[in-house]
């Protein structure tokens, strides 16, 4: 489709139009309202699948969160105005990313400024799962709570045990940083792409040739991959019968690459002793009988939801917008 007017250019209309399809931290939406023509969603209502479209005519650009599916169907619309989709968020599986491209779309992310938080979030839920925090928590608020007794609501410990990370990219990374160094935890990992032997070094990660390898040694397993095709319910049923019988899993990266059935046969027939998951397949639905097992911690997608992070967020995507407009190239175009 030609385009009328040249690379990041608003088309000769001014300051570029740009639709936010959430609402945003007040900083963001100041400083978008500054920089750009831009169309807030006050209402907070995620945006159908029409509308998303809407917004691809009318604006010159589309800054979309994980709750935008922003399908190939939604990226036919015609005639296409929008020049870029300046994702709110690290992880862009939400849009079909080679459908964008073939439309001429630019897909930057927001890649870093979450790392740390998405981190905390994973050893968060660790702790929980380990220590029945979710569970203690209830049973307090529930008035069952007759007193401190020895044989009280026992968990597992975490210091000192071994953890096994399914991909070792930033977030990986930053988990396993803090669990060697503030729980003295063994770290073994299965990444195609390793980091350099350096980075090992200072993590005393150790390689597994395969995901079953990390599955079979880790007490506690947690899941650092993007989500693509290959990665697609990547923990399902066998796999998570190689997992120890005493071992935990933890999901902070994306719901689908654990299958949800999987899981929840393998919690009923015991053969884990636990799960902690803050992303699942069909969010913001959860598989019912998750939501009775005492022995899962559950979490509202919240890896990155700090008020610094999620101002960071924003501001990243800013600057991809920016950037575009100016001509530049921007920092975080993965498309
Ligand atoms: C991310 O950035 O991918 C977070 O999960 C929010 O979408």
């Amino acid at each position: 489709m030609s385009r009328p007017a040249g690379p990041g250019s608003a088309g000769g209309r001014g300051r570029p139009s740009v639709v936010v399809t959430r609402r945003l931290p007040a900083p963001v939406e100041e400083q978008l309202q500054r920089e750009f023509d831009a169309c807030l969603n006050s209402s907070d209502r995620p945006l159908t699948a029409a509308e998303l479209q809407d917004a691809l005519r009318s604006a010159d650009a589309l800054l979309p969160t994980v709750t935008d599916r922003i399908t190939a169907d939604v990226l036919a619309a015609e005639p296409l105005r929008a020049r870029i989709l300046a994702n709110f968020g690290v992880g862009f599986n939400h849009i079909d990313v080679a459908a964008a491209r073939a439309r001429g779309l630019v897909v930057t992310n927001t890649p870093d400024v979450l790392t740390d938080d998405t981190a905390d979030d994973a050893i968060m839920l660790m702790l929980m799962v380990a220590r029945r925090g979710g569970e203690g928590e209830r049973h307090v608020r529930s008035g069952a709570w007759t007193g401190w007794r020895p044989t009280h609501m026992l968990g597992t410990r975490v210091s000192g045990k071994t953890l096994g990370l399914i991909g070792l990219g930033r977030i990986g990374r930053a988990v396993a940083r803090r669990a060697r160094f503030g729980f003295d935890m063994r770290i073994v990992f299965h990444d195609p792409y390793p980091p350099p032997p350096a980075v090992l070094a200072e993590l005393g990660a150790e390689r597994k040739d395969s995901v079953e390898g990390v599955l079979r040694e880790g007490d506690f397993v947690s899941i650092h991959s993007p989500a693509t095709p290959e990665t697609h319910h990547l923990i399902g049923a066998e796999r998570l019968a190689v997992m120890k019988a005493t071992a935990f899993l933890i999901n902070t990266a994306r719901g689908d690459i654990v299958d949800e059935a999987a899981l929840v046969a393998a919690l009923q027939a015991q053969r884990i002793a636990g799960a902690a998951l803050d992303v699942y397949e069909r969010e913001p639905q959860v598989t019912p009988a998750l939501l009775t097992m005492e022995n899962v911690v559950l979490l509202p997608h919240l890896g990155s939801a700090t008020q610094e992070t999620r101002v960071a967020m924003g501001m990243r995507a800013l600057e991809n917008l920016k950037a575009f407009f100016a001509g530049a190239a921007p920092r975080d175009r993965v498309a």
